[in-house]
């Protein structure tokens, strides 16, 4: 009888082992992202990586009954990352294009942005990326759609250095020092800079592309992109969605 209890209670200890019930490293899914770009990606004062897309990716999970994780990475390093499955999501307002595609599978959009110059709130010539010149230092973040397009004006000649660099928040920091005369970057983004420090940046121009963020994951993951389009159109159609986005966008984060 005895033998049969502890036997029972090894079984027992064996299948919470396996299915790592209150486990930490729990089979989890490991979700990349780069947390200055708030509200999408951002840490709280406890450095916990916070923000719209990790709300949203977590409510996708709990629809469909799976764990996440986040991981805090370089946004150039998010796809390598993804394809040698180090993690297997990539959040972090992601644009879809069509480079990326040719290297990872995106799930539906979830949120269409643009491309906007940023200046100094006191800037009065630039009002546009018709009017960066030959002497300007332009920044943006590494890896990101603005870089391009910031390297794409250096390699035309109309700017004099393409400053790239690893975070967000050096971008804002070096614009509003004057480092740099102008940032290219996401306009929701720039909109929170811009709320966090008032009066310091402004943007300026039209829209220089349309761009929508998906989640990535590694190509031919089709169990996982299948059940993150389910979640995805779950939390839309249950209120959950536009609940996120009166969190995340209505007061500055
Ligand atoms: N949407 C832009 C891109 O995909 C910028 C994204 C930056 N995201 C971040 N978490 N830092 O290139």
């Amino acid at each position: 009888m005895k033998k049969n209890i502890i036997a029972i209670l090894l079984a027992l200890v064996l299948v919470f082992a396996m299915t790592g019930c209150g486990g930490s490293d729990s089979g989890a899914l490991k979700v990349g992202t780069e947390p200055t770009f708030p509200p999408f990606d951002t840490t709280d004062e406890d450095q916990n990586i916070v923000g719209f897309d990790m709300d949203l990716i977590s409510a996708i999970a709990e629809d469909q009954g799976l764990e996440v994780e986040f991981v805090n990475l370089s946004f150039d390093g998010l796809v390598p990352a993804v394809k040698n499955g180090d993690i297997d999501i990539v959040a972090a307002g992601m644009s879809i294009t069509d480079e990326r595609l040719e290297q990872v599978d995106f799930t539906d959009a979830y949120y269409d942005s643009q491309l906007f110059v940023a200046v100094p709130v006191d800037n009065t010539t630039i009002t546009g990326i018709d009017d960066l010149t030959p002497d300007m230092k332009v920044a943006a973040q590494t890896g990101t759609t603005g870089a391009a397009k910031v390297q794409e004006l250096y390699d035309q000649g109309k700017i004099k250095e393409a400053v790239i660099l690893d975070g967000l928040d050096t971008c804002m920091m070096q614009l509003i020092n004057g480092d740099v005369s102008a940032v290219i970057n996401d306009k929701p983004v720039t909109e929170t800079y811009m709320k966090k420090q008032p009066d310091k940046i402004k943007m300026v121009g039209e829209a220089l592309t349309a761009e929508s963020y998906g989640f990535a994951v590694a190509k031919g993951n089709e169990e996982l992109l299948e059940k993150l389009n389910a979640g995805l159109a779950n939390v839309i159609a249950d209120g959950t969605f536009d609940e996120l986005i009166e969190k995340w966008f209505s007061t500055a984060q």
